[in-house]
């Protein structure tokens, strides 16, 4: 039986649907199936790590690896960036490093959304100066329209309107991560 996301029926919710679970599922096969194939004729040689940028992007990373037919390795990145709920301010701090070292290695970032483009462009650089084989960005979502820095997505699943989303690992004050699909705030 197909997968059956359960409904979020509760008329109080303060969301509505933007991209339904079924949407987001095509999308990640297509981009693993897009990445198994770039990097077929690499990992032989040399290892590929997905790195995930906690806690946004787990569910999209635990989603797009199963789609990888690759033997890729899998390590974590916390940050944190001083601001309000729902703003970054640019400053980004690293709250978490990755396990082992990336020098030499095939490297594939995984961020939720890129919004400012802040925290993505601070990660990038940071994990330029460990010297990676290469090193490419897979984000789930893109709000152009917020973008202060010029930031390259290899792997782009969703472009969005300028709405503040939630679901699918992204959170409004740590909530709603668990949502099956990508919502909008209605009523924040
Ligand atoms: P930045 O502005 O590109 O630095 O985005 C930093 C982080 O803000 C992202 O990794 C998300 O965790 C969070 N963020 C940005 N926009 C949204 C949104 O619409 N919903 C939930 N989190 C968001
Ligand atoms: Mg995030």
């Amino acid at each position: 039986m197909a997968f059956q996301a359960p409904a979020w029926n509760r008329p109080t919710e303060p969301f509505a649907e933007l991209i339904s679970a079924d949407a987001i599922a095509r999308r990640v096969a297509e981009l693993g199936a897009q990445i198994t194939a770039e990097y077929s004729p690499l990992i032989d040689k040399t290892d590929v790590v997905v790195i995930g940028v906690l806690k946004g992007s787990v569910i999209f990373l635990a989603d797009l690896v199963r789609h990888i037919a690759l033997p890729v390795k899998v390590d974590f990145m916390g940050t944190s960036s001083y601001g309000n709920e729902q703003t970054s301010s640019g400053v980004v701090q690293i709250t978490q490093d990755l396990s082992k070292p990336i020098e030499g290695k095939h490297v594939i970032l995984v961020e939720d959304i890129v919004d400012t483009g802040h925290t993505v462009h601070y990660l990038i650089e940071n994990l330029r100066t460990r010297l990676p084989a290469s090193l490419k960005l897979a984000s789930l979502l893109h709000k152009p329209e917020r973008q202060e820095r010029e930031v390259k997505i290899d792997f782009l699943g969703f472009t969005i309107p300028n709405k503040f989303v939630v679901g699918y690992g992204l959170d409004v004050a740590q909530t709603y991560r668990n949502l099956p699909f990508i919502g909008y705030v209605t009523n924040p």
